[in-house]
């Protein structure tokens, strides 16, 4: 297990708090109440990196709802860096990655031990701090919701984004598995083919191609010989839901994890452009007033005349379920996938930049923060 030698960190533990809802702008730098030794039955972790997801996005909105909408929260699922005391195990030192129920957007944090992991001899702080809650959520979704078989037709929403991309290297790693990967835009496309070259019966198609989902579908399932897909993961949902419903083989397993499409796109982070202050947010609430209601509603009986599966989950609600996520990584483990592609990397200090990042869609792999 490798040891790394201590950095001294910021001198003054900080962390990136929401004391209001409803805005990125709204994020606050503060100091963290973390008194000098750290709690019982805790470890303290000199953070280093941080991996940020879609859905911490949605915490800073006040639109999820296992972050509460009150107090003063601090955001953030994951995080890597170095123990800074021996103690539950760990020695000072140590390189580790680990996950917290909220709270990862600090420099420093007592984590419960039973969530670290060493971190690979030969990853940096940036790929373990992207790897664990978009790996298990790909993995969740592939092999425990959707059973996922050998030579399986699958289609895979936001293919180039974090959980797409590491979904993509857990179907590498099954035999002759159909993917068609969809993706906002054609320059991910490009990523794709290039990190995926092997892969002959694999397609990458854009939204913004100019053919109907439907259509795309129906040229790829064509060109695969398959009748239909035997598993589709969908975080986006929208106007992709009914054609890809429809071309769901019977028996199969419809697994939605997100709904990207109902975010809010509040891309200015100054305080006299958010909120009512802005003409434009009016618009942007109207429209996402509209996309939720027009949302897709499916009759569950219709479920069973299909003989279709629709299947749902978060994450968030495995947390206490110890041995299952111990579970999971071990037969991570054993698929040996590469580090995870870090696509892009901001500084602490520009926290609130990378999350209007994220918002804007036109990610690839993961975002990360990294802690001087
Ligand atoms: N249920 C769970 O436990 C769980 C856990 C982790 C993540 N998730 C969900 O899984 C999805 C992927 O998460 P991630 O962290 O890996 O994020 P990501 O895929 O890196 O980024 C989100 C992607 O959503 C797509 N998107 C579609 N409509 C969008 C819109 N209106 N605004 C912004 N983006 C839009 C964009 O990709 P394209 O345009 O290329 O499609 C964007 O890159 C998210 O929906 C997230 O909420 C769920």
């Amino acid at each position: 297990m490798a040891v790394t030698e201590l950095v001294p960190a910021a001198t003054t533990p900080q962390a990136w708090a929401v004391p209001r809802m409803g805005s990125l702008a709204n994020l606050v730098k503060q100091p963290t109440n973390l008194v000098a030794q750290s709690a019982p039955g805790t470890v303290r972790v000199a953070v280093r990196a941080i991996g940020l997801n879609f859905a911490d996005v949605f915490c800073v909105l006040g639109l999820y709802a296992a972050f509460g909408t009150s107090g003063n929260p601090v955001p953030g699922l994951e995080f890597a860096g170095v123990i800074e005391a021996d103690g539950e195990g760990w020695k000072k030192g140590q390189r580790v990655y680990g996950t917290t129920r909220f709270g990862a957007y600090t420099t420093h944090l007592d984590a419960d031990p039973r969530y670290l992991r060493p971190i690979p001899e030969a990853w940096s702080f940036e790929q373990a701090a992207a790897y664990p809650v978009q790996t298990i959520t790909a993995f969740y979704a592939l092999h425990h919701l959707g059973v996922l078989q050998p030579g399986a037709t699958v289609l895979l929403q936001s293919a180039a984004g974090g959980v797409g991309l590491q979904a993509l290297r857990i179907l590498a790693a099954t035999p002759d598995v159909k993917v068609l990967g969809i993706v906002g835009n054609p320059k991910k496309i490009d990523l794709l083919t290039k990190m995926f070259p092997g892969q002959k019966r694999w397609r990458f198609v854009s939204r913004e191609a100019g053919t109907t989902l439907s259509e795309q579908i129906k040229s790829f399932l064509t060109a695969q010989q398959s009748s239909g897909f035997d598993l589709i993961l969908d975080s986006v949902m929208g106007p992709a839901f009914k054609p890809s419903y429809d071309a769901l083989n019977p028996c199969g397993r419809y697994v939605i994890f997100g709904s990207a499409s109902l975010a809010p796109s509040t891309i200015s982070l100054s305080p006299m452009t958010v909120g009512f202050y802005n003409p434009m947010n009016v618009v942007r609430m109207i429209t996402l007033a509209y996309k939720f209601l027009t949302r897709p509603k499916i009759d569950p009986l219709v479920l069973v005349a299909d003989n279709k599966n629709i299947m749902g989950y978060n994450l968030i609600w495995l947390y206490d379920k110890l041995q299952l996520l111990t579970d999971m990584y071990s037969d991570l483990n054993k698929l040996n996938l590469e580090p995870p592609h870090v696509g892009h990397v901001f500084d602490f200090d520009d926290l609130p930049k990378a999350l209007a990042y994220f918002q804007t869609g036109q990610t690839v792999g993961k975002v990360v923060v990294t802690v001087p």
